[in-house]
């Protein structure tokens, strides 16, 4: 006869697997928020505005953001942080100007069990407003209970009680593709995003729906210092016409708010808070590099895209639970999703988007002493 201790060890997994909140009628957890697509709406141009970021008032001891946290823990050395006990909505002016500085600085910050998620959307939209004007989606849906500047991310197969309900559109446009798809969201913007939240609603009843994040700061910094000068002053096009068509041929609900963008950008910008320089090409927007012929330029960009996405050395991947935020600076990283829980399981999030500066180009340095202090090239007599 097994002792008490070895029924229990024994027991199914089933049974000792964490399963993740679900409605046991299947409806959805937060039906506020399900997808609504207005076929007849339409979306202007924001137009230039001047951008301060708040992060330059930050602290950089960061006692607002930080004074009811309990732990922080980094997720990789250079890229991803997350934060206990604190409260993104509890947040005053000085603690979101602190939350601007860090995310600059780690690129991502996870918050869990945040109850950012049941304040509403305008007490939501005021938080994120502190960062920058909210961009509105071009062709991403919106909560069914309205609020256009929120974008929803929803993955589900079945027929509930409303036809918002089901929505596949997310997979069906990686259908036949990788859905892996490094990038930052809208570079084609004249002033793309800058912090940016994602709050997940409801997550894969086990695993997955998790968000992967590279850091651009790490990927430039590890080129070598003489193709690191190659890469400042050149500038790129960013273009969102591939994801447009992808979208409108794919999505059933799809609609067309807004015209397609083109914009020059420069491929190294520099962060305007922490002057860190980062790479900025992404494989979704990135299409070619102003001056380069084709094949040169398909080789480059090639070559940053790999980078990019190979380099496991400058990753994080978040875990979500409903209640998890997100707050990442998009012009110091790249994301993608994963795709990897089962097809038809629902995954719902909502993103708000604050709009940044205009990218500022990294400035070409002849000499700047920068291989000799790097101790790892150094070491290796790679200078
Ligand atoms: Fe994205």
């Amino acid at each position: 006869m097994p002792t008490a201790t070895e029924t229990v060890s024994a027991a199914p997994l089933a049974a000792k697997l964490v399963k993740r909140a679900k409605n046991e009628d299947g409806s959805a957890l937060y039906p506020d928020y399900l997808p609504y697509y207005d076929p007849l709406e339409k979306v202007d141009d924001i137009g230039y505005f001047e951008h301060f970021d708040p992060g330059h008032r930050a602290d950089p001891k960061l006692p607002n953001l930080l004074a009811n946290a309990t732990r922080v823990v980094e997720l990789s050395p250079h890229v991803g942080t997350e934060i206990e006990g604190v409260q993104l909505s509890q947040l005053t002016s000085e603690g979101l100007d602190e939350l601007a500085l860090l995310a600059a600085q780690r690129g991502a910050l996870v918050f869990r069990d945040q109850d950012f998620i049941n304040i509403g959307f305008e007490a939501q939209k005021k938080i994120v407003r502190h960062f920058g004007p909210l961009h509105i989606h071009g062709w991403a849906p919106h909560p069914a209970a309205g609020s256009a500047e929120h974008m929803i991310v929803y993955d589900h197969k079945e027929y509930v009680d409303e036809p918002a309900t089901r929505d596949l559109r997310v997979r069906r446009s990686w259908k036949g593709r990788s859905p892996v798809q490094w990038h930052t969201d809208q570079s084609p913007e004249p002033q793309p995003p800058g912090a940016t939240f994602i709050a997940m609603l409801e997550s894969p009843a086990a695993a997955g729906g998790d968000t992967l994040v590279s850091s651009s700061v790490q990927a430039f910094k590890s080129l070598s210092p003489r193709f690191r000068k190659r890469l400042e002053g050149l500038t790129a096009i960013h273009a969102n016409n591939d994801s447009v068509a992808q979208e409108l041929k794919n999505g059933e609900n799809a609609v067309m708010r807004r015209r397609g963008l083109v914009q020059e950008h420069p491929v190294v910008i520099v962060h305007p808070v922490t002057k860190d320089k980062a790479l900025y090409v992404n494989p979704v927007y990135t299409k070619r590099i102003v001056g380069f012929d084709e094949e040169e330029s398909d080789y480059l960009l090639r070559f940053l895209f790999d980078h990019i996405a190979k380099r496991q050395d400058f990753q994080c991947r978040v875990r979500y639970e409903a209640g998890t935020v997100l707050v990442w600076d998009q012009r110091v990283t790249n994301h993608s999703q994963t795709l990897d829980y089962p097809a038809g399981d629902r995954r719902h999030a909502f993103r708000l988007t604050p709009l940044a500066n205009k990218p500022i180009p990294a400035k070409i340095e002849e000499d700047d002493g920068e291989c000799a202090e790097d101790y790892a090239r150094v070491q290796l007599d790679l200078c």
